[in-house]
C-alpha cells in the first residue's frame, strides 16, 4: 500500500515516520530545503528522530519530494498543511486548496483521502471535496474521510501509538479504510458519526484549553491584586478530586493549535448565527497578557523601562519544543521595545529567530521569563539580573505571576 502525505512538517512528518512502520511512505512537500534535509535523514521536528528518519530512508519505506507526480500512484493521501489565521485574523483555507490542486491535478484513479489538517465543521465535504474534484481533469470517485491530529510535539508519554484518534468518513466505505490505514500504528480507533463532528471534536478540545488558560490567566490578575499567591491559590483549589482541572497562568498562548483553532470555531459559529462570546474574550485575554505583565515588570522597575536591558529568556512558544509559532515572547519583546526598553533574548533552543541569536544568559537589568526548557538553570537565570520576573511560576526566587 502507498501513502501520500501531503505536508511534511510536524504532523506530515510525525505520521510518515509511523505509517512507514507498515508501509511506503511518500512525503510531499513544497519546501524544496525541508525535503533535502528529509532526504538526508535530518529531522527538523521534535518526536521524530533524525536516527529513525534514516532508517525508514534506508529500508526503502520512506522518501521526501517536491515533486507533486511522485503522489500519482498513492493509494492513500494525507493531507497535513498548515491552516493558519489570514491578515484578518479570519481562517485561511490556503494551503489545503493548494494541495486539493494537487491531488486533483496528479491522482487518476479512486484513492482515499484523509484530511488531518485542523478545520471547521464542514470542511471535508464542502470545501476538500468540491475542490479537489474542480482540480481533476476528469470525474474520479475519491473517497474522504477526516482524523484529526492530536500530536503534542515534545510529550513523550502520548504518541501516534497510544493517542485515541478519531475518525470519520463521508461514506461508511471511506470510514472503514481509514479504521484500517491507522490500525497499523494506533491503539484506540474512535469513529463518529460524521466528519463534522470529527472536526468540531478538534476544535472543542483547543478551545478549551484556550477558555481555561484565559480564565487562569485572569485569576491570577485577581489573586495579584488581592495579595495573595496564585500558585498556592491553585494548589489549594486542586485538591478537591472531582470537578476541577487545575492550569496554570502564563504570558500567554502560542503555537500553531490554541490561539488559531478557536478562533476557526468562532468563525464558523458566527457565519451560522450562533454566539462565540468566551472564545472571543479568552483569545483577547490571552493577548493581553504580555501587556499586563510589562506594566508589572515597569512597575516594580520605577515605571519606567527607557534604556534598560532586558533579557528575554524563551522565545519558543512552550518549553523543550524549537517552534516559535504564534509565541508570546513576540508580544513581551514589542511591548518591552515600545517602552524604550533595550531588549535581547536567551533560548538556546531556538538560538536564532527574526535575524536575531540567543544571547547570554546574564547582565541584564531585567531578565522576563517567558518559556523555561528544561535544559536552562533556574539558578542561573536568577543570577542573569538584578530583578528577575517570571511567568512560567518555575524560576524560584523570582517574581511572579
Ligand atoms: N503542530 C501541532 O502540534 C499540530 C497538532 C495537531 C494538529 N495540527 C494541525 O495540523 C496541520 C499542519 O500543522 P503542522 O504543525 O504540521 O504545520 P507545519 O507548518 O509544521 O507543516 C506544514 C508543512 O506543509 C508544507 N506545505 C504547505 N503547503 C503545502 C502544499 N500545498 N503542499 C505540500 N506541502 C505544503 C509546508 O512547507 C510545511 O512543511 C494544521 O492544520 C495544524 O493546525 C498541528
Amino acid at each position: 500500500m502507498k501513502i501520500g502525505i501531503i505536508g511534511q512538517g510536524y504532523v506530515g512528518l510525525t505520521i510518515s515516520a509511523f505509517a512507514a512502520e507498515s508501509y511506503v511512505v511518500t512525503g510531499f512537500d513544497v519546501n524544496p530545503q525541508i525535503v533535502d534535509d528529509l532526504n538526508k535523514g535530518v529531522s527538523h521536528i521534535e518526536g521524530v528522530e533524525s536516527a529513525n528518519l534514516k532508517k525508514i530512508l534506508k529500508s526503502g519505506s520512506y522518501f521526501a519530494t517536491t515533486k507533486e507526480s511522485d503522489l500519482a500512484d498513492s493509494d492513500i493521501v494525507v493531507i497535513a498543511v498548515p491552516t493558519p489565521l489570514g491578515p484578518d485574523r479570519a481562517p485561511d483555507l490556503q494551503f489545503i486548496e493548494s494541495a486539493c490542486k494537487t491531488i486533483g491535478s496528479v491522482i487518476r484513479h479512486p484513492v482515499l483521502i484523509i484530511n488531518e489538517s485542523t478545520s471547521f465543521p464542514g470542511t471535508l465535504r464542502n470545501f476538500i471535496k468540491p475542490a479537489i474534484e474542480k482540480s481533476s481533469p476528469s470525474i474520479v470517485e475519491h473517497m474522504y474521510a477526516i482524523s484529526p491530529e492530536r500530536v503534542d510535539p515534545g510529550r513523550s508519554n502520548f504518541d501516534q501509538k497510544n493517542t485515541p484518534r478519531l475518525y470519520s468518513g463521508l461514506t461508511p466505505e471511506a470510514s472503514a479504510k481509514t479504521r484500517e490505514f491507522y490500525s497499523r500504528f494506533c491503539d484506540n480507533l474512535i469513529e463518529v458519526s460524521s466528519p463534522e463532528v470529527a472536526e468540531a471534536a478538534k476544535l472543542f478540545e483547543n478551545t478549551f484549553r484556550q477558555v481555561n488558560i484565559a480564565l487562569v490567566n485572569e485569576f491570577a490578575q485577581i489573586t495579584h491584586a488581592l495579595g495573595i499567591s496564585v500558585y498556592e491559590t491553585l494548589d489549594a483549589a486542586n485538591t478537591k478530586p472531582y470537578g476541577f482541572m487545575k492550569f496554570t497562568p502564563s504570558a500567554g498562548v502560542g503555537g500553531h493549535c490554541i490561539p488559531v483553532d478557536p478562533t476557526y470555531l468562532a468563525a464558523v459559529a458566527e457565519e451560522h448565527g450562533a454566539p462565540a462570546t468566551f472564545i472571543r474574550r479568552a483569545n483577547e485575554v490571552n493577548l493581553e497578557m504580555s501587556e499586563y505583565i510589562i506594566g508589572r515588570v515597569a512597575a516594580d522597575n520605577g515605571g519606567n523601562l527607557q534604556g534598560k536591558a532586558v533579557l528575554v529568556v524563551g522565545v519558543a512558544y512552550k518549553p523543550n519544543v524549537a517552534d516559535v509559532r504564534e509565541t508570546a515572547a513576540e508580544l513581551v519583546i514589542q511591548h518591552l521595545r515600545s517602552q524604550g526598553a533595550v531588549v535581547s533574548w536567551h533560548d538556546d533552543v531556538v538560538s536564532t529567530w527574526k535575524g536575531e541569536s540567543s544571547a547570554p544568559l546574564n547582565g541584564a537589568d531585567i531578565t522576563v521569563v517567558v518559556t523555561k526548557h528544561d535544559s536552562v538553570d533556574g539558578r542561573k537565570i536568577l543570577a542573569s539580573a538584578p530583578y528577575v520576573f517570571d511567568t512560567t511560576g518555575k524560576v524560584k526566587g523570582a517574581k511572579g505571576l
